[in-house]
């Protein structure tokens, strides 16, 4: 059964939290209180991942504190103008390497995938508690290594701004009309029983 919400319509019956989730530009640039950050890493915890390994980690910055310049200042121009409004800038990063006990290290073939539920379950927490998560590759990689003391083994994923979602007409216009909720290729194109033709 179709369901549609927050502009968006899904052909198949979901949890409306799906529809409702979406990655805002426009924030209020408020202070995020201690306990809802949390909340929102908390879910990030509680993802699955290859032999629990957890591999994602989040670099953050809380905006007016010292740390904040430091992750703002590796964003590219075009995040920069919306971002300055988030309350929490932060870098995800994962770990590259499995370390089992007992066994030498081996490369973590799924630690982008696990960082990349861990990141979904923030985003969604976050929609929960009135907030909103948005994504960016739009920011240094390199730079975020060396800024952010990425150790070996470790992957450089994204970014993303955590803030309280404002009215549209607090961005620059050209962002202001881009502040829609987007839609999606038919879930046809995204799953193949079976395998992908051959070719
Ligand atoms: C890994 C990742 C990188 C992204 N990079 C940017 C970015 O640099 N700047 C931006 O404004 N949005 C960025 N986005 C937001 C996407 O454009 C957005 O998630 C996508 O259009 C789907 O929209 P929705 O999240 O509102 O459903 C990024 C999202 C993800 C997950």
């Amino acid at each position: 059964m179709a369901l549609t919400g927050n502009g968006r319509t899904a052909d198949h019956a979901i949890d409306r939290q799906f529809l409702d989730r979406w990655s805002p530009r426009a924030f209020g640039a408020e202070a995020i209180p201690d306990e809802t950050l949390m909340s929102i890493f908390e879910a990030a915890r509680w993802a699955p991942s290859c032999f629990n390994a957890q591999p994602w980690r989040f670099v953050y910055a809380r905006r007016d504190t010292a740390h904040w310049p430091t992750l703002f200042n590796l964003l590219i121009p075009g995040n920069q103008l919306w971002a300055q409004n988030a309350s929490v800038l932060a870098v995800a990063v994962s770990k590259t390497i499995l370390e089992i006990p007992g066994g030498d290290p081996v490369p973590a073939h799924s630690h982008s995938y696990d960082s990349g539920a861990a990141w979904m379950s923030l985003a969604l927490q976050a929609h929960k508690l009135g907030w909103a998560a948005h994504g960016m590759m739009g920011f240094d990689v390199e730079k975020a290594r060396v800024d952010l003391h990425v150790p070996d083994h470790h992957r450089v994923e994204a970014a993303l701004a955590i803030g309280r979602p404002a009215p549209a007409d607090t961005l620059p216009e050209k962002l202001a009309a881009r502040e829609i909720p987007s839609g999606r290729n038919p879930l046809a194109d995204m799953i193949l029983e079976g395998g992908f033709p051959k070719s």
